[in-house]
């Protein structure tokens, strides 16, 4: 083997596991990434000093955190997952010397959209260009409205650029699609706005930024599907501790399903009820993943979960549960091609314009294992089967599409080759060690 399977760009993911006992072990895996942008963003326009524990040290959240810098704010770390940010509010940032280059991450886009509207000096965003092919406008169209002046490259994608000088005043915005990115984007400007901003969601999303700005002591005002704040206030820096991600959880989490005789603990979970889709809908399948004990940690509930292996049966996902479950898809897709029977997903064009268009990427890596996979606008069918073929996929450089081949390999009858995987660092890095100590074998090609 030449090199760590982690950062080279094609996997071999053995069929089945490891001795073939099923997967069993503890695993915590690295932290949340939605939690953990926010954690450095906040920080960095709160006053004071805001000790960040449980960091996710992913390429995406690190490529925050050199953005930040680059606005002139003092940060220490991250080392195992300790980051200290030195805030003094956003007045404190300063002119960049280029551009802030975000890699492949659209929350740091279009939260830091938002977040850096109306300074006084021009601020451009760019990224990779998977990046660049990603629709801003959802962002740059409502900021406008607020404002703020965002020239966007053709078609409404970055690079963006922030004009300097704008003056912001709050909107009452119902988004036309369930993101929370947007939320974010919008709030984040809005506490920079005179007047209140208003956002009201056609379906909830994940509610983090609302609970983090509680915990800096910024009142945000909750009422059915909308959230509100009003511009002029302060934050104040805080202690974060950030839960493992549930979104990297649901690797483990299916492998352990799909494979007879396995257990396997996952510790510390994040468990805010916006983002437990996927166990629900696992559940639905009839997955046995049983939650060990609960508890609250800074405004945001965390579970330890056992999951034993069981016999899934095909669905018709509930369409609301898509945006509790957005990110899980891949691997739930995976979970579908090993179940009894047909899962339809509906109600879910959003997964078209992630890291990867997860729909048309998902459906060809699973019909290479010789699954029925049948691509609509905005979902999928797949029909199940007992044991899936191996061979090539190809990830199309989206972490979560090479991850979810790696779980499905699992249930292949020969290894399952992925390429173009060195992105699954952005958001789990140690995922092939992590996956080794439960059972499943991937070697770097
Ligand atoms: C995220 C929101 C979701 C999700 C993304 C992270 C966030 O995107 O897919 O990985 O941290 O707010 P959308 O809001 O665009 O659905």
């Amino acid at each position: 083997m030449s090199g760590s399977a982690a950062a080279t760009s094609t996997w071999r993911a053995l069929p089945g596991a490891v001795g073939g006992a099923g997967l069993h072990g503890v695993l915590r895996v690295p932290g949340d990434k939605s939690i953990s942008h926010r954690a450095v963003m906040l920080g960095a326009i709160a006053h004071g000093r805001t000790a960040v524990s449980g960091l996710l040290e992913g390429a995406d959240v690190l490529a925050t955190i050199a953005a930040l810098r680059q606005l002139g704010v003092t940060i220490e770390g991250p080392e195992q997952g300790r980051l200290l940010v030195h805030g003094a509010g956003r007045e404190a940032l300063q002119a960049p010397s280029g551009a802030l280059d975000l890699g492949n991450s659209g929350t740091s886009m279009r939260l830091l959209a938002g977040m850096l509207s109306g300074l006084p000096f021009p601020v451009a965003l760019t990224g990779d260009r998977s990046l660049q092919r990603r629709p801003m406008q959802r962002v740059t169209e409502p900021l406008g409205r607020m404002g703020a002046q965002i020239d966007t490259a053709e078609g409404g994608t970055a690079p963006l650029r922030l004009r300097p000088g704008a003056i912001l005043h709050g909107i009452d915005y119902d988004m036309p699609v369930a993101s929370a990115q947007v939320k974010s984007a919008l709030l984040l400007a809005g506490l920079f706005a005179q007047g209140q901003t208003r956002v009201t969601e056609p379906a909830p999303t994940r509610d983090h930024t609302e609970r983090m700005l509680s915990g800096f002591g910024y009142v945000v005002e909750r009422q059915g599907a909308s959230v509100a704040l009003s511009g002029g206030g302060r934050l104040t820096a805080t202690a974060i501790d950030v839960p493992a991600d549930i979104s990297s959880a649901a690797f483990p989490m299916v492998a352990a399903t799909l494979v007879p005789g396995s257990e396997v603990i996952l510790k510390h979970v994040g468990w805010n009820p916006t983002r437990t889709g996927v166990v629900e809908i696992l559940r639905q399948m009839g997955a046995d993943i049983e939650v060990l004990s609960t508890a609250e940690v800074g405004g945001e509930p965390v579970a330890d979960l056992r999951v034993r292996a069981a016999a899934l049966r095909g669905i018709h996902i509930p369409e609301a549960l898509v945006p509790l479950a957005i990110d899980e898809f891949p691997v739930l897709f995976v979970a579908a091609a090993c179940a009894e029977g047909e899962t339809r997903l509906t109600g879910a064009a959003e997964l078209r314009v992630k890291e990867s268009d997860r729909i048309a990427v998902m459906a060809e890596g699973l019909q290479a294992l010789g699954v029925q996979a049948e691509v609509h606008d905005d979902g999928m069918h797949i029909v199940g089967r007992p044991a899936l073929q191996g061979g090539r996929v190809d990830s199309y450089g989206d972490h979560r599409i090479a991850m979810a081949f790696a779980v499905a390999a699992l249930r292949a009858e020969t290894a399952v080759i992925i390429d173009d995987c060195a992105n699954v660092a952005t958001s789990f890095p140690g995922f092939v060690e992590q996956m080794a100590a439960i059972g499943l074998a991937i070697e770097a090609q």
